[in-house]
């Protein structure tokens, strides 16, 4: 088991102004591991992940598995061997979903696998109401009986899922890989129409594949997927996570590329690479997978919009953010993802930024440097921005509700301390 003690109120103390040097480690995908994990649902056989990052959300995931009737079993580090022993429950209870939203992910896998599935609706989060009628409609269209009572999903199935035609009406990551999911083991073609291309969607596919389904287009537009009756076990590497990579460019940029990233998914972050470059930051191959970003002698401020991949990520918005309150001149950030994920807007004003916001943009003006202070982790990727932000004032800043740290970010405080950083719980 993974023993990441749940560290609902600590906070974490940051020395401003160290000089930080040396490499840091980007983990497996927080984003692959989830669908991945929920994909061992679909076979008998026993399936081994490897690249699991040490999270509080993947901790959740298990728990959820083991509460359904899996053996979870740790056999190295980051290796995770799955085995359904004997089904126990074919429900995903509030406790385990009202942790992690993600938990909605075990719902195509059920329904494809044993005709039922009782999962509790998904709240909102800090970030946005985050509703899945997407994912109901898709499953409703091949053939499920969907009910919301008593604020649980109830999904039952006469037989076999239907293939269908989905089209998505907006992109959706885990709406996609759930259809994904419960596709694989329907009865004929189904077709998935303005899915999403993430690279945690194809790396889902992938290990799909290895399992036997048959699946065309992911990556793309259009997934087609030909059901199978059975799906056999796989041993499966999970993908590195582009947005923690992403966070340790940002933190690289600010450190004078004193920082080196390893396990760095280079042709995960194109776009992200060309928003550095029109800031003034490059992005350095300085081995196979290893990178420094190093800063040209002008930097410039920049309008940034988030959007769906392969474009800016929703999940580096406060990242990017924290970097550009430090760049001389008017920057903005356009959030098109979700309707409130400026929440460390108002952190980030209290360690000096001068930020304002005008619907869905974020009006930036760069300031001298930030000043430390007391704030709080809003959300899964804010809470690293808050770090980076702490790390660059001067003097020392406090971070509460760091349990959002945790659920994203793999022992992050112990991969910054060796780079220098002046880090503690408290
Ligand atoms: C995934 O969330 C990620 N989570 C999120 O990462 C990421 O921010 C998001 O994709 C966007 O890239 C995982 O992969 C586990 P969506 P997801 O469905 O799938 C609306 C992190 O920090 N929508 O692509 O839930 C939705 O409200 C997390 O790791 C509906 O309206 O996001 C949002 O506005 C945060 N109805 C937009 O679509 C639906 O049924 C995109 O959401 C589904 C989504």
């Amino acid at each position: 088991m993974i023993n990441i003690k749940e560290r609902i109120y600590e906070t974490l103390e940051i020395k401003g102004g160290c000089n930080l040097r040396g490499t840091i480690e980007v983990s497996g995908a927080k984003n692959s591991a989830l669908p991945n994990m929920a994909a061992v649902l679909l076979t008998d056989d026993t399936v081994e992940l490897r690249n699991v990052p040490y999270l509080l959300d993947v901790n959740t995931m298990i728990n959820l598995l083991q509460y359904i009737g899996l053996d979870v079993y740790e056999v190295g580090s980051g290796v995770f061997r799955f085995k359904l022993k004997k089904l126990n429950s074919l429900e995903a209870p509030y406790e385990l979903v009202s942790k992690m939203r993600a938990s909605i992910l075990v719902l195509g896998p059920l329904l494809a696998r044993f005709g039922y599935a009782q999962v509790a609706l998904p709240g909102g989060c800090s970030i946005g109401t985050r509703p899945v009628d997407l994912h109901l409609e898709a499953f409703r269209k091949m053939g499920a009986d969907i009910k919301v009572e008593h604020g649980y999903i109830i999904g039952k199935v006469n037989g076999r899922l239907k293939g269908s035609i989905i089209e998505f009406p907006r992109k959706t990551v885990t709406g996609t890989e759930n259809v994904l999911m419960a596709s694989v083991l329907a009865d004929g073609v189904t077709v998935i129409k303005n899915a999403a291309l993430e690279p945690e969607v194809v790396d889902l596919a992938n290990m799909l594949k290895k399992m036997g389904a048959i699946i065309e287009g992911e990556g793309t537009d259009t997934i087609k997927v030909t059901g199978v009756e059975s799906l056999k076990g796989v041993v499966h590497e999970i993908i590195p996570d582009r947005i923690e990579a992403g966070t340790f460019a940002v933190l690289s940029a600010l450190f004078e590329g004193n920082i080196v990233v390893k396990n760095y998914p280079f042709e995960y972050l194109t776009y992200v690479h060309k928003v550095f470059e029109k800031i003034g930051f490059n992005i350095v191959k300085i081995g196979k997978d290893q990178v420094v970003v190093v800063k040209s002698d002008k930097l410039n401020p920049v309008d940034i919009e988030t959007r769906e991949y392969p474009y800016f990520p929703t999940d580096l918005q406060a990242q990017i953010m924290t970097l550009l309150t430090v760049i001389r001149g008017n920057s903005s950030i356009t959030e098109n993802i979700f309707e409130n994920r400026f929440m460390h807007v108002p952190e980030l004003q209290r360690l000096g930024a001068e930020i304002k916001i005008k619907g869905k943009t974020a009006y930036i003006k760069g300031v001298e440097r930030l000043t430390g202070a007391e704030v709080k982790a809003t959300d899964l990727r804010a809470s690293a921005a808050m770090l980076i932000a702490g790390l660059i004032a001067e003097g020392n800043t406090v971070i509460h509700d760091i349990y959002h740290l945790d659920r994203g970010y793999e022992n992050i405080d112990s991969k910054l301390k060796l780079l220098g950083a002046e880090i503690s719980r408290a």
